[in-house]
């Protein structure tokens, strides 16, 4: 039996790992810790908060006392990590809340956590600090680049990834220095449910509904590697139970897409459920196939992301020789759940689009198409 503390936990990955965890280990303790920025969002946490081995705590990760706190109250034996400022076209206009969420708010997370599980002479109570990362640490490649692997030398090149890329190093510092026993995990890009809007995959999904263009950067041949958000946890979880103390291990599934092909699967997809679902097509009549139109003719190229990473790639072969880690996800049945979820959830994506949010997107697309 664990007591977990999640960081983020109101956040897209960190919910689906909350309800993951609850579910495969009903007898853990699970205390989810989230500042509740623009991107997290306690609704997503409802069906949690009926379970009695469920606590969420609204706080940030950079207040020490709470979090030494907390781990004592809560008899913490591991933390996992996903707290973070994560989206890279934030960290361009903005990079000073990746820095003090990312680097000193992983900071102040390792030094409350040895505060407390580092006895007076040295020795450590059980524990385990999993840090969870990207495979934008390691930078961009060419189309015919190898994979990532867990040597790869880090090369981020965007505030986000530049934030990220420190934080790993200072979790590596402390197991190195102090002897904390921590575990690290890089992965490739996530989709499915309670992702927020502004990533890819839901953004071109909520945007066809409601007849919008859809902004494809540069020329659409970037490539993102993409993993089901479930195999995430899948991973991150045999890591912890199985994982070997101060490495890294890379979690990916091999699924490498242009970002044009998978904005047209998504376009075509959306238009097949509205023409089989007259219901759909009364709800949202101005998506293309509500009038007889293809959710292609949305596609608008705009001006490119400043520093694109050309192509993302994963190499999990460590993890799966190491751990027995495999997806159990094809994309084919995570997108149909994905594209199943979000139309069976509207209440939460027009929750989380508040007018901070539709502001921020909209200044996003008169920049892009002021090119
Ligand atoms: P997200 O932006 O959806 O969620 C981040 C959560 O962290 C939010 O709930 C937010 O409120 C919370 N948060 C932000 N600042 C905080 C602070 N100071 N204190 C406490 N909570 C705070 O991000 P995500 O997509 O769920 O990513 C989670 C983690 O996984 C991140 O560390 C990210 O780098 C990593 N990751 C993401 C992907 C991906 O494709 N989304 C892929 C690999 C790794
Ligand atoms: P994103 O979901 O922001 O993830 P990341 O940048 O962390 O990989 O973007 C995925 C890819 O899609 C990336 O190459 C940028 C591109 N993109 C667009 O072309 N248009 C968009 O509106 C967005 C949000 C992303």
């Amino acid at each position: 039996m664990s007591n977990l503390l999640v960081t983020g936990a109101a956040g897209f990955i960190g919910v689906n790992f909350v309800y993951y965890w609850l579910e495969k280990y009903p007898d853990d303790r699970v205390v989810g810790l989230d500042a509740l920025t623009y991107a997290g969002n306690l609704a997503s946490l409802t069906d949690a908060e009926d379970n009695p081995k469920f606590r969420f705590v609204h706080g940030d990760i950079r207040d020490q006392a709470l979090i030494e706190s907390l781990l004592k109250e809560e008899a913490i034996d591991t933390i996992v990590h996903f707290a973070a400022e994560s989206h890279v076209d934030r960290s361009i206009s903005g990079p000073d809340a990746f820095i003090d969420t990312n680097i000193i708010g992983t900071h102040t997370m390792l030094k409350a956590a040895r505060a407390v599980w580092q006895n007076e002479g040295g020795s450590w109570q059980p524990h385990r600090f999993h840090h969870v990362s990207t495979d934008e640490v390691y930078g961009s490649l060419e189309r015919e680049d190898p994979a990532f692997t867990e040597t790869t030398p880090y090369a981020p090149s965007s505030p986000y990834s530049a934030s990220k890329a420190a934080s790993d190093h200072l979790v590596g510092a402390y197991h190195h220095t102090y002897g904390m026993e921590v575990s690290i995990s890089n992965c490739s890009n996530n989709y499915g449910p309670y992702q927020f809007p502004e990533k890819l995959i839901p953004l071109v999904l909520i945007n066809i509904l409601y007849g919008k263009s859809l902004p494809i950067y540069g020329d659409g041949k970037n490539i993102r590697d993409w993993l089901y958000v479930d195999d995430h946890a899948r991973g991150i979880d045999l890591i912890i139970k199985k994982g070997r103390i101060g490495e890294t291990y890379n979690i990916g599934g091999h699924n490498e897409w242009q970002n044009i092909d998978i904005v047209h699967l998504i376009c075509d997809m959306m238009d097949e459920h509205l023409a089989k679902n007259p219901v759909l097509k009364t709800k949202y009549p101005e998506s293309p196939a509500s009038k007889a139109e293809k959710a292609r003719s949305l596609i608008t190229y705009v001006k490119d992301r400043p520093g694109h990473d050309q192509r993302y790639a994963i190499d999990a072969t460590k993890t799966t020789n190491e751990l027995s880690y495999k997806p159990v996800e094809t994309f084919e049945s995570g997108i149909s759940k994905t594209v199943q979820w979000y139309l069976d959830n509207e209440s939460w994506w027009q929750a989380v689009m508040d007018g901070s949010y539709q502001q921020w997107m909209q200044q996003q697309y008169k920049d892009r198409q002021a090119s």
